[in-house]
């Protein structure tokens, strides 16, 4: 699908959200995010990587300017929310917090089993499905929230720092297993992280985010090859692009 033909998914108009603090979180955000696309957001702390997520998942309403979603006319029914802390029922064995989202709709464990299982797989976390979140590393915690996030087979993913308490190897891992689930699926992905080096890694574009309001300065589109990895990771072209976003995070902090 070519980005210039085709309906965006999400279309945001002067966005902004002032909370009931007074603190204005974002002064007016505007860009377009095409339907299959990957798009990362980064930006200083508090610049409202966050209030923008909540506002895509509609969580939270905007309360200026306006959020379309030309290619489907509404938000889509179906989306998945990964947090920043993998979110997981203690007491709830890892198949059954997976159910959970299937659960809320009304669906029996039988009816959920086969969807459960293949979210399950996907993050290669089948062997535990009767495991407790306690018996699982940092890394697999996260990935039982993907699976949940992804159980629904939602066509929009909003991802918010979903690998930062990681460690570098675990959250390289996992970079590429989304990357792998991304190819694989036709879904759309807004991921928000504060690793520029993640950023120019996963995503096709990258939007750097100003602080104070929260506004977006600069639109940069990545030049990578099809397949991303070790290769990729180590290239010139990869580490001329983090130090380009780079520049333009420090002109905007
Ligand atoms: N529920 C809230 N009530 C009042 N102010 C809030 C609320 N949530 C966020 N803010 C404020 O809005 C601004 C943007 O916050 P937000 O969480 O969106 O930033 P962020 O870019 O996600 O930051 P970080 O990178 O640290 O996660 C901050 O100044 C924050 O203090
Ligand atoms: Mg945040």
């Amino acid at each position: 699908m070519s980005e210039a033909t085709s309906s965006p998914l999400i279309s945001l108009d002067r966005v902004g959200k002032t909370y009931a603090s007074g603190i204005m979180a974002l002064g007016g955000v505007s860009a377009e995010i095409a339907q299959g696309s990957f798009v990362s957001l980064v930006g200083p702390s508090g610049c409202g990587k966050s209030t923008l997520l909540r506002i895509l998942a509609g969580l939270i309403s905007a309360d200026s300017g306006a959020v379309a979603w030309p290619a489907t006319g509404a938000r889509p029914a179906e989306l998945g929310f990964v947090f920043q802390e993998a979110t997981l029922m203690p007491w709830a064995s890892v198949f059954d917090n997976v159910w959970l989202p299937l659960k809320l709709k009304g669906r029996s464990r039988e009816q959920a089993h086969e969807r459960v299982m293949s979210a399950l797989s996907r993050v290669s976390l089948a062997d535990f499905a009767d495991a407790f979140p306690r018996e699982l590393s940092g890394g697999m915690r996260m990935r039982v929230s993907i699976a949940r996030a992804l159980v629904t087979e939602p066509p929009l993913l909003l991802m918010d720092e979903p690998f930062a308490a990681l460690d570098e190897f675990t959250r390289e891992t996992l970079d590429d297993d989304l990357l792998a689930l991304w190819h694989a699926q036709a879904w759309t992905v807004v991921f928000v992280t504060h690793s520029i080096y993640e950023a120019v890694y996963l995503s096709q574009r990258v939007l750097v985010m100003g602080a104070r309001p929260g506004r977006i300065v600069a639109d940069v589109k990545i030049d990578a090859p099809a397949e991303r990895g070790r290769d990729f990771r180590e290239s010139h072209l990869y580490i001329d692009q983090c130090a380009a976003i780079s520049a333009k995070l420090r002109e905007a902090s």
